[in-house]
């Protein structure tokens, strides 16, 4: 075993990883080797420290005010909606604009032992989120005739049936060049007690995701940043993969960001309840910044205007438009984005007896990025309202909760297609479940081009585009 190796370790006090070498058969010997000098041992010290960790929250939120805001009612705006959509086709026309898709986490909530991405929430296609989201790119690109590319982040759990399902499926219509799929980064759990870094099993690190944040670090790391930079992009459409009714590059949203010449754009809803479990968009000193809801007093998510409006309205969903300039300035500052500790069960083993354990409460930090960590850095950040009904419906929890289910995912599917056709005036019977396929229309206004109206639908129908 390399001397400086093990000088290395017992620098940072994480010699006990070598406990249990000398039984491991060779050629796992070199593998654990490779993975413990990949791992930054003085950043695990600092973060269990917690010296290089989030700012103070109670005293940030003490200065929080509500974030300035495009709201839903347009009279409110300096850009008008109309102008916005006009700046956003022009982009979109020249080919300014991509797309990242960030689908690494393990959607343990919702109980569904495969990428959530491939889960079938269509109300009658049982077409998946994948497929859903991919007929939407290829469809707006076929809309303004330039390519979309698609930059998919994956995690070590999900990349390889990822690209598997994609691969049997021809990309969904994606042309291949436009498809980037990239894995992110991981980050070894410690125990939270000691600092000590914990092993899987023997030879093995317990290692997690480092959170949607590590979009950042792999897009570059696997030259997607300069990929974007290549191909003219100047702005990249950032989404998650449990949102089917997430508008990519709805043209409002994308038209103030450019309009507003923001670096960092993000989309809110107004929350339904003071405790919703979404981030909380607030303004610090000028700046824009997430909270958790976990992190929100409630004394203070619930605090309301003299109108009985909510003061932290901003609930985001996740749904950003970052500029690619901006991105390239963010990767070269090291701490452009700071590790948040999440305390959790991680089973391990001992590495002195090879013994496993199992912890039957939280025994471990987790180390994760948020991407939205970013917004403090932006210049011109601004925050976009957009209606619940037609932007967001999250899978996260399995069928029985009382929340983001498949059956309210589908339920918000069926009303946000309902209404587009009693837009376009056709006669939608009660109780009948209508699907529309992106490819078919990407929105009301392109659906109504193609219904006649007065058309009835008596019978569960989903229109789909005829290849
Ligand atoms: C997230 C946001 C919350 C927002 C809500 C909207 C965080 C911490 N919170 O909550 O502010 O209101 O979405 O739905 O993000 N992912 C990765 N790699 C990782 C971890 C996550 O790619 O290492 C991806 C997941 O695949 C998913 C997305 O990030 O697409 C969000 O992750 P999730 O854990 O579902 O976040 P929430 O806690 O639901």
């Amino acid at each position: 075993m390399s001397q400086s190796l093990k000088k290395h370790l017992r620098s940072h006090g994480q010699e006990h990883l070598l406990d249990h070498w000398s039984r491991l058969p060779s050629d796992q010997q070199e593998t654990f080797a490779d993975q413990l000098r990949a791992v930054d041992l003085s950043l695990i010290a600092r973060l269990h420290a917690r010296r290089d960790t989030v700012e103070d929250i109670p005293a940030m939120i003490a200065r929080a005010e509500p974030p300035p805001a495009f709201r839903l009612d347009p009279a409110k705006n300096p850009f008008s909606p109309s102008k916005a959509r006009q700046s956003a086709d022009e982009a979109l026309r020249d080919g300014q604009l991509g797309v990242v898709l960030v689908a690494g986490g393990q959607g343990t909530r919702l109980g569904f032992d495969q990428p959530k991405g491939m889960y079938p929430i269509g109300p009658l296609s049982g077409k998946t989120l994948f497929q859903i989201h991919v007929e939407k790119i290829v469809a707006a690109a076929r809309r303004y005739g330039a390519s979309i590319p698609l930059y998919l982040m994956t995690s070590p759990a999900t990349d390889e049936p990822t690209r598997r399902f994609f691969a049997e499926n021809d990309r969904f219509g994606l042309a291949e060049e436009d498809l980037r799929i990239f894995c992110q980064g991981t980050m070894p759990a410690v125990d939270a007690a000691t600092g000590k870094i914990l092993l899987a099993g023997p030879g093995c690190l317990a290692v997690s995701p480092d959170g949607h944040g590590g979009m950042l670090a792999a897009l570059h790391a696997t030259g997607g940043l300069a990929d974007a930079r290549q191909r003219g992009l100047k702005h990249l459409f950032y989404f998650q993969v449990d949102n089917p009714l997430v508008d990519i590059c709805g043209r409002e949203f994308v038209g103030y960001h450019l309009l507003a010449r923001s670096e960092l754009s993000s989309q809110v809803v107004a929350k339904r309840d003071p405790l919703e479990r979404v981030g909380n968009i607030i303004s610090v000193d000028g700046r824009l910044h997430v909270i958790e809801y976990s992190d929100l007093p409630e004394s203070l998510a619930r605090r309301r205007h003299p109108d009985g409006s909510l003061e932290i309205w901003a609930g985001s969903i996740a749904v950003h438009v970052f500029d690619v300039a901006f991105l390239h300035r963010m990767v070269e500052q090291v701490d452009a984005l700071p590790f948040h500790h999440a305390m959790k069960i991680v089973p391990h083993v001992d590495p002195a007896t090879g013994r496993r354990i199992e912890p039957d409460a939280s025994n471990a930090i987790k180390f994760e990025r948020f991407i939205f960590d970013l917004l403090p850095s932006a210049h011109r950040a601004i925050v976009v309202e957009v209606d619940r009904k037609e932007a967001f419906a999250p899978l996260k929890n399995a069928s029985g909760d009382q929340h983001d289910t498949p059956e309210t995912v589908r339920a918000a599917m069926i009303s946000q297609h309902t209404e587009w056709l009693r837009r376009a005036r056709a006669e939608v019977a009660d109780g009948v479940t209508v699907e529309i396929s992106p490819r078919f229309a990407l929105d009301a206004d392109e659906l109504t081009e193609k219904i006649v109206p007065g058309t009835k639908i008596d019978k569960d129908t989903h229109f789909e585009e005829r290849d």
